[in-house]
């Protein structure tokens, strides 16, 4: 598939798409392209080790969506939701996994609602923490990694 992302990424070895961002702002970009494609019921989850960009990115996905306000990190609250006006999709819901140890616990938030409903976009940071429900045209997992201050390869 043709995607705006096409522009971006290289395919790796085993066929996965990998792109590199030389910083913060190339992070943010990157996601923004993607999430324009979004047409509803997509599932984010982001891989990553502390300060890897994980939230960087999701900051990236909100102003893809067109959300106005400042996307930051749910680690305490661990859902947000942010509302979106993009064809059919009503609302971003960015969910912090680092405290949440399975499923159960984001059913026990109201979370589970919002997985692969086509009304929202959901992106989870520490993805790797949960088993979730996977649909796989639907599901991405997204890994990033740090070399060095700034430069993240980003793989999915
Ligand atoms: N290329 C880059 N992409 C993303 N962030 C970058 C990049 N280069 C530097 N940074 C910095 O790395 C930090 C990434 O922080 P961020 O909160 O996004 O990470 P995180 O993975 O969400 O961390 P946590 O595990 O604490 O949730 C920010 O301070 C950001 O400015
Ligand atoms: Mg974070």
């Amino acid at each position: 598939m043709i995607t705006r992302l096409a522009k971006f990424v290289k395919f790796t070895h085993n066929n996965h798409m990998k792109y590199i961002a030389k910083n913060e702002k190339e992070t943010i970009s990157f996601a923004k392209t993607m999430a324009k494609d979004f047409v509803g019921g997509e599932v984010i989850g982001l891989i990553g080790d502390l300060g890897a960009g994980k939230t960087t990115f999701a900051k990236g996905l909100a102003l893809g969506l067109g959300v106005k306000v400042n996307v930051n990190s749910p680690t305490f609250v661990l859902m947000k939701v942010y509302p979106v006006k993009k064809g059919k999709i009503k609302n971003l819901v960015h969910i912090d996994a680092y405290r949440i140890d399975c499923w159960e616990d984001l059913e026990v938030i109201g979370a589970d609602e919002y997985f692969y409903n086509p009304e929202s976009v959901v992106v989870i940071e520490w993805a790797d923490r949960i088993k979730l429900p996977v649909k796989k045209k639907k599901a991405k997992l997204i890994n990033l990694t740090s070399q060095g201050e700034e430069k993240r390869v980003i793989k999915y």
